[in-house]
C-alpha cells in the first residue's frame, strides 16, 4: 500500500490507479499480477527466488518490493523460530504456539469441520507468525505400524485421509497461508528414507498412496506441495519426472509450487527439469553435512544460473518456476485479503482441546468400568512415564515450543479436585535421549534402569489403590514415534507388558491409556478392564484425557488404521518387504494395506480400522436404498436408521464399505467409500443417508493405465467399524 501511494503523489499528483503497476494492484486478478511482475525480473532474480536463503525462507524481489516466503513446520503447530542457518532455536520470547493434536488423533474424530477448523487456527497461528507456507499436513497411508512418523499422519485409508485433509487445507489457507502437504510421495517409512527406492504397482499408486494427495491438490486447492526423500522409479521424489510433471502438473493441473524436502534434491539438471519449483535445506545441516551458509552453491542457485547462461536450461522453463512462486506470493504474502491470524490464543487451545476430547479411542470398556464414578473413587494411582513426559518436544521435524502443554496427570488432578487423592509412581522407565532443539545438545549419559524395582514399587502401590490409570505407550525419541527412523518392535517399550500384566494382577480394575501415533501389541488385551488410544494431543492433552476418564466428555474417536494382534498380521511384514535391503523396496501388499490385507486373508485384527465405543450405545435399523439397480451416470440412495438407545448423549461414526462381488481384476473385500459422524441425544433416531455413484465403484486398471467400473453386483455394508458391519444390501450396476 505505501509504495502505491508513492506512485500516486509521485506522478505531479494526477496518477490514476490505472499507473499503478498491474503487479501492486491488490485487486488485479492473480494472473495478471504474475505476468507483470514477471517481466520486470531479471534471470538473476528469478534464479534467486527458487531456492532457500536461510533455513526456512527463500528471496523475493527487493527491488519491486516481493517479499520473500516464510516457512515454518509442521502439521500440528507453527515451530519456534531457527536461527538463520541452524535448525536450532533463535530463543526468542514470544515464538511459543498452541500445539494441536497430532494428524492421527484429527484423522481419528472422523469429523471433517473439525479438520477445518484445525486448519483454521493453524492458519491464523502461521499467520501471526509471519509465515506463508506451513509446512503440513501429511498424507502419507500408513503401510507399517513401525513407520516412526505415522503420528503426523491421517491413518491407512485413502477415502478418510482424502476427506480429512480437503478441509485442513482450505482451512489454512483461509488464512492466506499456503498449506503445503507432504511427503510426495510413498514415504512410507523412516528407515532408508534418504534413497530407498520404491518400486509399486500403477494400482496400488493410485488406489492408495496417491488419492489423498489428489484430493489435497483437486478439492482442497492447494498451494504447495512438498516432495519426498526416497526414490520412485529411480529418481528421488523431490525431483521426480513422474510424479511432479505427470501426474502432479500435468494430470492434477496443479498450479502451485513444488518445494522439495530439506536436503531431497541430488542434482541440478533432474531438478531443473523434473518438475521442482523452491530447493529447501541442501548442503547445510540438512541431509548433507557440509559448508554452512552455502545457499549460492544450491543446486537451483549458481549452478543453474550457469546452465542458463550456457543455454543448457532454457528461460521458458525458469519462467515456469518463477510464475508458481509469484502466485504463491499474490495469494499470500501479497494478497488483498490478508488477515491478521492470532497466536497462542484461548479460542486455539480450545480447539486443540475440542479435537483431542474427540479422538481419543476408548478401544475397551468392559462392564462399563469408565467412566469414573468420582463419588466412588477416593484413591486413584496413576502409573506411567507418559503421565508427565512432555509429548510437544521431539519427534523430528514436528517438535513444537508449547505455550503449555497439560500433562495427563496434571489432568487428572485439576479434574479430580478434592475428590480423590491422587497418587502417582513412574512404573517404568526410558533411557534418557538427547535433547531436541538444543544447540550442541550433550550426548545423554548412561543411567541403568531397575525395570523390576520400578515395577514392583507400582505393582505393591496398585493393591492399595481404589482405581489404577497406567498411561504409557511410545514417546518421541528416536526409535519410537519419531522422524528419521522407524521403530524395531510392535511391542511396548521398557518393560512395559511386564508392568500392566502385574498392575492389573495385582488391582483389576486398572485403566490401561496408551499414548502413541502408533499400533502397539497388547499381550495383555484379555485381562485389562479398560483400554484407551490417548494420541499426541498437545497443548491441552491431560484436560482432554480427563475429559474421557471421568466422562465428562462421550468419547467418540475410531481407529484411522488397524491395530494388528502381531506383526505378521500386517502385509508389508507378513510378505517381507519391510524394510527393503537398504537400496529397494518392492510393495508386494499391492493395494492390501491396512484392513485391506486382514480382510483378504481373513485375520481378526486386535482393533479395527474405524473401531471406538462410546458411554452409550446405538441401534442401527435396515438400510434402504431407492432402487437396486443403476448405471455409470446414476446413483443410489442409501438411508439407515440409527438410534441411541443408552441414556447419554452420544456421537457414532457410521461408516460405508463397498464389496464389489466379481470383477476382472482382485479386489479388497470391501473398502471405506463413506461415512457420516451424528450426534444423538439419548433415545434419540437418526436417519444417515449416503449417496453410491460410480466414484465409489470404480478401480484402477494398471494394463488400462486408467479407471475402469464394471457392470455386475455390488454390496453396501454400513457399519460401526470395518469389523463390525451391522447391515449389508445388493445393488447392480448395469
Ligand atoms: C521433514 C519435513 C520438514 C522439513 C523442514 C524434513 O526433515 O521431512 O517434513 O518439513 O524437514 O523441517
Amino acid at each position: 500500500m505505501k509504495r502505491i501511494l508513492i506512485i500516486l503523489f509521485s506522478v505531479s499528483g494526477i496518477a490514476t490507479l490505472a499507473q499503478t503497476p498491474i503487479y501492486l494492484n491488490p485487486n488485479a486478478p492473480v494472473e495478471d499480477r504474475v505476468e507483470d511482475a514477471l517481466q520486470r525480473m531479471t534471470l538473476e532474480e528469478k534464479v534467486a527466488m527458487t531456492h532457500a536463503q536461510s533455513k526456512f525462507s527463500s528471496s523475493g524481489v527487493p527491488r519491486l518490493g516481493i517479499p520473500e516466503n516464510w516457512m515454518s513446520d509442521g502439521p500440528h503447530g507453527v515451530r519456534a523460530e531457527v536461527l538463520w542457518d541452524e535448525w536450532y532455536g533463535a530463543n526468542w520470547t514470544n515464538d511459543s504456539c498452541i500445539v494441536f493434536p497430532a494428524l492421527t488423533a484429527l484423522a481419528a474424530t472422523w469429523n471433517p469441520s473439525l479438520a477445518e477448523l484445525y486448519g483454521k487456527s493453524i492458519g491464523e497461528e502461521a499467520r501471526y507468525r509471519n509465515k506463508n507456507v506451513l509446512l503440513g499436513p501429511g498424507v502419507n497411508i500408513y503401510r507399517t505400524p513401525l513407520n516412526g512418523r505415522n503420528f503426523e499422519y491421517m491413518g491407512e485409508d485413502p477415502f478418510l485421509a482424502s476427506a480429512m485433509v480437503v478441509p485442513y487445507v482450505s482451512g489454512v489457507q483461509s488464512n492466506n497461508v499456503a498449506a503445503c502437504v507432504k511427503h510426495f510421495a510413498l514415504n512410507n517409512q523412516e528407515k532408508y528414507r534418504d534413497y530407498i527406492n520404491v518400486t509399486v504397482s500403477e494400482r496400488a499408486l493410485h488406489e492408495i498412496y496417491l488419492p489423498a494427495f489428489k484430493a489435497a491438490v483437486q478439492q482442497g486447492k492447494a498451494w504447495a506441495i512438498m516432495g519426498s526423500y526416497n526414490r520412485y522409479k529411480q529418481q528421488h521424489c523431490s525431483h521426480n519426472q513422474y510424479l511432479l510433471n505427470d501426474i502432479l502438473k500435468k494430470e492434477w493441473n496443479f498450479d502451485g509450487v513444488t518445494v522439495s524436502d530439506w536436503g531431497g534434491v541430488h542434482d541440478t539438471k533432474e531438478a531443473v527439469n523434473n518438475g521442482l519449483d523452491m530447493e529447501f535445506g541442501t548442503w547445510t545441516n540438512g541431509m548433507n553435512f557440509g559448508k554452512s551458509n552455502a545457499y549460492d552453491e544450491y543446486f537451483m542457485a549458481q549452478p543453474y544460473l550457469n546452465l542458463l547462461k550456457n543455454k543448457e536450461a532454457s528461460e521458458e522453463q525458469l519462467n515456469d518456476k518463477v510464475r508458481r512462486i509469484l502466485r504463491l506470493i499474490f495469494r499470500t504474502n501479497m494478497s488483498s485479503e490478508r488477515k491478521y491470524g492470532s497466536f497462542g490464543s484461548p479460542e486455539h487451545a480450545a480447539t486443540g482441546r475440542k479435537i483431542a476430547e474427540e479422538g481419543i479411542v476408548l478401544l475397551q470398556n468392559n462392564n462399563n468400568i469408565l467412566p469414573i464414578d468420582i463419588e466412588k473413587t477416593k484413591k486413584i494411582l496413576v502409573v506411567g512415564e507418559n503421565a508427565l513426559k512432555s509429548m510437544t518436544v521431539g519427534g523430528g521435524s514436528s517438535s513444537l515450543k508449547a505455550k503449555y502443554e497439560i500433562s495427563p496427570l496434571e489432568g487428572i488432578r485439576l479434574r479430580a479436585g478434592d475428590n480423590a487423592e491422587i497418587k502417582y509412581v513412574a512404573g517404568y522407565e526410558s533411557p534418557p535421549a538427547k535433547e531436541q532443539d538444543v544447540k550442541d545438545a550433550k550426548e545423554p549419559q548412561y543411567k541403568e534402569i531397575d525395570a523390576e524395582a520400578l515395577r514392583n514399587e507400582a505393582t505393591a502401590a496398585a493393591q492399595e489403590a481404589d482405581i489404577v490409570l497406567f498411561i504409557g505407550g511410545l514417546n518421541k525419541n528416536s526409535g519410537q514415534d519419531c522422524e528419521g527412523d522407524d521403530r524395531i518392535s510392535l511391542d511396548l517399550p521398557y518393560e512395559q507388558d511386564a508392568l500392566i500384566s502385574n498392575l492389573i494382577k495385582a488391582n483389576p480394575k486398572t485403566i490401561v491409556i496408551i499414548i502413541s501415533g502408533n499400533a502397539v501389541a497388547m499381550p495383555w488385551v484379555n485381562q485389562a478392564p479398560a483400554i484407551i488410544e490417548a494420541w499426541y494431543n498437545g497443548t491441552e492433552a491431560g484436560n482432554a484425557l480427563a475429559s474421557v476418564l471421568f466422562g465428562d466428555v462421550n468419547p467418540s474417536g475410531k481407529l484411522p488404521f488397524t491395530f494388528p494382534v502381531r506383526l505378521q498380521d500386517n502385509g508389508a511384514h507378513a510378505l517381507g518387504d519391510y524394510p527393503g535391503d537398504g537400496e529397494n523396496e518392492t510393495y508386494k501388499d499391492d493395494i492390501f494395506v491396512g484392513y485391506r490385507w486382514l480382510d483378504k486373508e481373513n485375520i481378526n485384527p486386535l482393533f479395527a480400522f474405524g473401531h471406538g465405543l462410546s458411554y452409550t450405545t446405538f441401534d442401527y435399523g435396515k438400510a434402504k436404498t431407492d432402487k437396486t439397480k443403476m448405471t455409470a451416470g446414476e446413483q443410489i440412495t442409501l438411508s439407515i436408521s440409527v438410534k441411541n438407545t443408552g441414556t447419554r448423549e452420544g456421537a457414532e461414526v457410521v461408516q460405508l464399505y463397498i464389496h464389489d462381488k466379481k470383477s476382472t481384476l482382485p479386489r479388497p473385500v470391501k473398502e471405506l467409500k463413506g461415512f457420516k459422524k451424528i450426534l444423538l441425544k439419548a433415545d434419540e433416531e437418526q436417519i444417515v443417508t449416503f449417496t453410491i455413484d460410480k466414484n465409489a465403484l470404480v478401480y484402477y486398471d494398471d494394463g488400462k493405465g486408467e479407471w475402469i467400473v464394471e457392470s455386475g453386483e455390488f454390496e453396501a455394508w454400513i457399519g460401526s467399524s470395518s469389523a463390525d458391519i451391522k447391515y449389508k444390501t445388493v445393488f447392480e450396476l448395469y
